[in-house]
């Protein structure tokens, strides 16, 4: 243990030339290479060959022990209520966070925690505003069933031989929060990043190698011996670099709020859902959403003024539609399946293949899609000015002009507020009634990892389908067979994304058949029997289910009707024939 807890300050009030900027630079290393993910290929120490797809933490709970001296043995100064979210995905492998600004002292210990304590852990994870590292649709560590936030995600491709396995260790709960003290000389200049190295290698190949093979998967429940050996070995993993002068970069300058037109949109939100990122520029007023609710419907946006985009996205399934590839204006054929719009606002980028970083991008593209809508937007906007729809613009944006950017900004208003949370699930939740034995049969095999060694044989489908939306947003491969559609890997150019899809939310999924990106399923039953024993195993299919055996689960009957009950437990009835509710 080093240095003994003297007293737990918060931030001292400092007059500024006594205070130093601070920051940490977290960069991931496999034997003192630099790593992000998806990684390259490591060979460990017991011989496995294996790629990182995902490495992901939260951190919580910074201190900085000040120097003491003859008479004192330092004092501890402790960042209160700071959390940190790493992520090894981002640009290098490296995460830059910011700490703030600290009294200029001599510092002798920096400590801080991987994972968080109990009361934070279990602490509503609804309540965190849309930016905070805890904010589950940041971070997406949030942890259905067991909850609480998973402070250590890794996840990986195991490749030995033409073996294409997966590994998936999720370090959670609180008792397997691990402290991490690194012995520091810190004297300040202003601003001072301090660069820490996170040595990967060091969790794998400790006195005992881990053998990855015939251990995929850790949930960390209690005595988990592969929770247990990460736990031990994290510590050792951390080591600072070097302390350097900051070279103080312009931060890019945020949009200026627009003028707020009209009257404010009362956003509602779920109990349990987190807290989303809604445009501020300009934000969501009642008047801008009438007017991308009147152009979702308007046939005027098609090049031959009879579809809108309301023909391939039907109230009656959750907005979506009922047929395998939708037909355009023109009468062709697209090669995807229309996806339905609900609970968008939580979303950051949009497609199958998640093209379109925002909604507002997103709306423009379907108008001048040729196998779509298969109009010109000027075309499109001189019919508007030729219909009346110049005061609408002037109620929404304060002048009637109408161009292309506000009838993006206007259809986004309106798809933002398209939500969804009040199916039978949710009232079961909330305790306004029950489920059937079935149906909670079919909960608790979703919610239930497939790890025989520790005598658990759900369906884990939790893992990409968990949380409040039923998807955790995320690309994944599901293991489809090859079709010539790469998705993601059709945006990035990365072969690591071949066939690598948004994972879709499963609410409302009893109205949107068929399924998958290309509707290649006509019913749940199928898509069950697809992750049951179909999956076709390439070298992206995702750790989570390549670490399944190959020959399956094997869900019987039973609970294959108990998983599709609960999924029809999904459904709100908003989107029901009988609902009045506006869409
Ligand atoms: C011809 C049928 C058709 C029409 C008309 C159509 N869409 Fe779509 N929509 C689709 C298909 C198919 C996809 C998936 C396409 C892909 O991933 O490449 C989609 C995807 C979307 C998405 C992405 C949702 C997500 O979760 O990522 C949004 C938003 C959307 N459409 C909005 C609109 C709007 C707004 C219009 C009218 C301007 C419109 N659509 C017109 C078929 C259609
Ligand atoms: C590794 C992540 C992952 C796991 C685990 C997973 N899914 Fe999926 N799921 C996806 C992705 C990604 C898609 C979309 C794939 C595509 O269309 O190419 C999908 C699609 C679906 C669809 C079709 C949705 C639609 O709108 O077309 C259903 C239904 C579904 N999954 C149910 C399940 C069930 C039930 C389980 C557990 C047995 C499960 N999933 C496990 C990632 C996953």
């Amino acid at each position: 243990m080093i240095g003994r807890l003297l007293c737990i300050c918060g931030l001292l009030t400092v007059t500024p030339h006594l205070q130093a900027t601070v920051s940490l630079e977290l960069r991931h290393l496999w034997e003192d290479k630099p790593l992000a993910t998806p990684s390259r290929a490591f060979v460990t120490r017991s011989g496995e060959t294996i790629e990182l797809s995902r490495l992901a933490y939260l951190l919580s709970d910074l201190r900085l022990l000040g120097r003491g001296n003859s008479t004192s043995s330092g004092t501890w100064l402790s960042r209160n209520n700071w959390f940190a979210h790493v992520d090894a995905s981002r640009p290098g492998g490296i995460s830059r966070l910011h700490l703030g600004d600290l009294p200029r002292r001599t510092y002798t210990v920096l400590q801080f925690q991987v994972g968080l304590d109990q009361e934070t852990n279990e602490a509503d994870p609804s309540l965190h505003p849309a930016d905070h590292p805890l904010n589950p649709n940041l971070n997406n560590l949030h942890w259905t069933p067991q909850g609480g936030y998973i402070f250590l995600a890794m996840e990986g491709h195991l490749r030995n031989g033409g073996n294409t396995g997966g590994f998936a260790y999720h370090l959670g709960n609180s008792w397997n929060r691990t402290v991490i003290s690194l012995p520091l000389s810190l004297e300040f200049t202003d601003p001072v990043t301090i660069a820490i190295d996170v040595h990967l290698d060091r969790l794998f190949n400790g006195d005992e190698p881990l053998q990855i093979a015939a251990n995929p998967s850790t949930h960390s429940r209690k005595g988990d011996g592969i929770a247990q050996l990460l736990k031990s070995r994290l510590p050792s993993a951390f080591a600072i670099r070097e302390i350097r002068q900051t070279h103080l970069r312009a931060r890019p300058e945020s949009p200026a709020p627009g003028n707020l037109i009209g009257t404010p949109y009362r956003f509602r939100l779920a109990r349990g859902f987190p807290i989303p990122k809604l445009p501020t520029a300009p934000p969501l007023t009642n008047e801008g959403v009438a007017l991308g609710k009147r152009l979702f419907h308007d046939p005027l946006l098609s090049g031959t003024s009879k579809q809108s985009c309301s023909s391939c996205h039907q109230i009656a399934h959750a907005l979506s539609d009922s047929r395998r590839f939708s037909e355009g204006a023109s009468g062709s054929l697209g090669t995807r399946n229309a996806m339905p719009l609900f609970n968008l606002a939580w979303k950051d980028s949009f497609f199958w293949d998640g093209r379109a970083p925002s909604l507002r991008v997103q709306a423009l593209q379907p108008i001048q899609n040729p196998i779509e809508m298969h109009e010109s937007l000027p075309n499109a906007i001189a019919k508007l000015k030729a219909s009346n729809y110049g005061p609408l613009f002037q109620a929404a944006f304060g002048s009637a002009g109408i161009t292309k950017e506000r009838l993006g900004i206007a259809l986004e208003q309106f798809l933002l507020t398209r939500t969804s949370y009040h199916s039978r699930f949710d009232q079961a939740a909330r305790g306004e009634g029950g489920l059937t034995d079935q149906e909670k049969r079919g909960f608790e095999l979703f919610m239930t990892e497939y790890d025989p060694r520790r005598g658990l044989k759900g369906a884990d489908c939790f893992h990409c389908h968990g949380g409040a939306f039923f998807t955790d947003h995320r690309f994944h491969n599901n293991g489809l067979r090859d079709d010539d559609d790469r998705g993601l890997e059709s945006v990035t150019g990365r072969s690591t994304d071949r066939n690598r899809f948004i994972t879709p939310s499963l609410r409302n999924i009893a109205l949107t058949a068929p399924y998958m990106h290309d509707g290649r399923f006509q019913t749940l039953e199928a898509v069950i029997e697809h992750y049951d024993s179909g999956l076709h195993r390439s070298s992206t299919l995702d750790p989570n289910l390549a670490k399944h055996p190959p020959e399956g689960l094997g869900l019987g009957m039973e609970d294959r009707n108990a998983l599709v009950a609960f999924l029809k437990t999904l459904t709100d009835p908003q989107f029901l024939p009988a609902a009045k509710t506006g869409n």
